[in-house]
């Protein structure tokens, strides 16, 4: 049978075309269905030994099937003579003698052919669903990628495959971004990206056809209680809690209570911003019930000359910029780490120091590594001698050398802060965009930013997490704030 197999391969093998296509076409074949099996037994995960599995041994499988044709023609042409007869040549009569389901010759070249054919598409199909996994997407383009891959593995979203958001259902997306994708390919392998990798991304999906596959705005309903637990620079690192009720329902058609009515079934809320970044409105507008337009613009801009006028509707990524790319603030970071016990807050000035040695202005990573243990080295061995915390100190250098490679990526250019998260206020960014009394009506009405329009407090900078629900004496300083804040609270419901 082999033998057979071998024969037949010779005969097919005619001119250099023809034994190169047959070479190439066997072995691509067989180391093929060897790294297949070393796939599926997990013995390699790499994704450039996925690459040239999925892409190169199919495309060189090809090349070789093309040869073998190729050969044949152009040895016809040297000899002079009709198919038939050089066929007769190579291989035995009795394989070459016509029967009821054609010769034996004819019937392998169809097997082989329906082998062919079974084989590229297996191969296709392998290769989109291996170039949909995370893993590929993460590490395929190592330092571009390195960022994403690393706050992707830590969010909630670490289960969800990159492709359910940045592609989407359907062919046409799945088109789209496979054009995407290659001139990216071609982009990072002549180095020629942005560092940092320029956001909002515009090719990203409407969120219609991703988030809301999995959450969808009628989900919202109720309230949220969260508890954001920091700590002040001073020596004791003191806990302070600030525990806000957040308002997230969709509200509906009559009611506009809620954060998540900008997104929901009857509401379309439309801005164009300065720039690219969305940091400053120009204008923004809502959709009334009786089918008009109320219009919002910024008076700060009133005098200065702003061009950008690409309008964009609101949705989930507006807010929700950091979904699975979560940077921490350095501040929230450090606070963290004290907070679940990473590091030991007993250590005096500790916040103030940590933060100092991860947010120090390092060259490289390497060089943020060893300026993090230099730091809190020299605070605590030389400056105040304390032999005692050694154990603490080594465990709080590692946590926060941690923080520092999960955060920022000098390669990349990423800072802390250079990635902005959109859900929240600080620095007067993220709701205050559009919340804020710059941004009048016609009538003079402004996009409402009282303090609790999104959230009721529980605990404003307070040393309790749950403060207000604690009853304050009259004579007490304060009374009318707590008293105000806790009615607020329990009317929010
Ligand atoms: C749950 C949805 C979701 C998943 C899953 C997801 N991303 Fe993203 N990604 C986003 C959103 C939303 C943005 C847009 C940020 C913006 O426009 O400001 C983004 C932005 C990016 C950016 C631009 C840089 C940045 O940090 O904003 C890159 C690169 C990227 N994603 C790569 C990936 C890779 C690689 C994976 C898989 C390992 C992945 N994403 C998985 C939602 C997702
Ligand atoms: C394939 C399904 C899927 C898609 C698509 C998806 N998510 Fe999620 N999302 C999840 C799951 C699962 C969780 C985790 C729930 C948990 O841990 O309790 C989650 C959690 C969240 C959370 C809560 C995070 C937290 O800290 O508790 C937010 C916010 C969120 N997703 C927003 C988005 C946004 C915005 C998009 C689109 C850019 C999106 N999701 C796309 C499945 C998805
Ligand atoms: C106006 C800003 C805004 C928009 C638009 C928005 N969200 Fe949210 N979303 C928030 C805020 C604020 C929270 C509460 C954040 C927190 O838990 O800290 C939240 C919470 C969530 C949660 C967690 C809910 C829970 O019960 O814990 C999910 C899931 C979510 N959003 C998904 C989405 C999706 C999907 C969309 C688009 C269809 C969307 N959001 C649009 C601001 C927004
Ligand atoms: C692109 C602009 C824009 C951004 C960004 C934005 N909002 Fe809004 N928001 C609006 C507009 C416009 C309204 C409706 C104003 C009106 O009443 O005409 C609104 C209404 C609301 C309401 C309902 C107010 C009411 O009258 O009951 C809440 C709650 C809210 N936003 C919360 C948030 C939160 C929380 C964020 C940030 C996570 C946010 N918004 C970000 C534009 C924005
Ligand atoms: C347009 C909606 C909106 C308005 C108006 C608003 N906030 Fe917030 N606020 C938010 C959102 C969203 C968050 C983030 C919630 C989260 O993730 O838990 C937040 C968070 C906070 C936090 C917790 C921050 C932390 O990290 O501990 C405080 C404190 C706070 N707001 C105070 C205020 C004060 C004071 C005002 C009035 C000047 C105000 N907010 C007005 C939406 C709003």
């Amino acid at each position: 049978m082999l033998l057979k197999y071998r024969n037949f391969l010779r005969g097919l093998a005619v001119t250099w075309w023809g034994k190169a296509g047959v070479i190439l076409t066997t072995s691509s074949f067989i180391t093929f269905i060897l790294f297949e099996a070393a796939h599926t037994l997990g013995l390699i995960r790499n994704a450039y030994i996925g690459l040239i599995t999925y892409l190169l041994f199919p495309a060189l499988f090809i090349i070789g099937l093309v040869l073998i044709p190729i050969g044949w023609y152009k040895y016809r042409k040297l000899r002079g003579l009709p198919t038939k007869r050089l066929l007769e040549e190579k291989f035995s009569s009795e394989d070459v003698q016509a029967r009821s389901f054609g010769s034996r010759v004819f019937l392998t070249i169809l097997l082989f052919t329906l082998i062919n054919v079974v084989f590229i598409t297996t191969a296709g199909m392998r290769m989109l669903h291996f170039m949909d996994q995370a893993h590929f997407c993460g590490t395929a383009c190592h330092t571009v990628m390195n960022p994403e891959w690393v706050t992707y593995q830590q969010s909630p979203h670490a289960r969800v495959k990159c492709v359910e958001c940045h592609v989407g259902e359907g062919v046409g997306a799945l088109i789209n971004s496979k054009i995407n994708g290659t001139r990216q390919m071609i982009l990072a392998a002549f180095d020629a990206y942005h560092t940092p990798i320029p956001t909002p991304v515009h090719q990203l999906r409407p969120t219609r056809e991703t988030c809301e596959k999995c959450h969808w705005p009628e989900k919202f309903y109720g309230r949220k209680i969260r508890t954001h637990v920091h700590y002040r620079t001073d020596s004791l690192s003191t806990t302070f809690y600030n525990t806000l009720i957040l308002k997230i329902d969709a509200g509906n058609r009559d009611e506009k209570t809620g954060i998540h009515w900008h997104i929901g079934a009857h509401s379309t809320v439309l801005f164009t911003s300065v720039d690219d970044e969305q940091e400053e409105m120009i204008t923004v507008k809502v959709l009334q019930k009786d089918s008009t337009w109320k219009e919002y613009t910024n008076t700060r801009l009133a005098n200065r000359q702003v061009n950008y006028k690409k309008t964009r509707t609101m949705d989930c990524v507006d807010c929700h910029n950091r979904a699975t790319h979560i940077y921490q603030d350095v501040e929230q970071a450090v606070d963290d780490l004290l907070y679940n016990g990473s590091i030991d807050r007993s250590m005096p000035n500790i916040k103030r120091e940590a933060l100092a040695a991860v947010s120090g202005n390092y060259p490289s990573q390497s060089a943020a590594m060893q300026g993090i243990e230099q730091h809190l080295n020299s605070f605590y061995m030389r400056q105040n001698p304390q032999p005692e915390l050694q154990p603490q100190l080594a465990g709080a250098v590692a946590e926060l050398q941690n923080i520092y490679n999960r955060n920022i990526h000098h390669q990349m250019k990423i800072d802390w802060g250079t990635y902005p998260s959109h859900l929240n206020h600080a620095n007067g960014g993220g709701c205050f965009r559009c919340h804020n009394q710059n941004m009048r009506a016609e009538d003079d009405s402004f996009i409402r930013n009282e303090c609790t329009l999104c959230h009721s407090f529980l605990a404003f900078e307070e040393q309790q997490p749950f403060r207000y629900l604690t009853p304050v004496a009259k004579d007490q300083p304060g009374y009318a704030m707590y008293e105000y804040l806790l009615q607020d609270a329990l009317n929010s419901w």
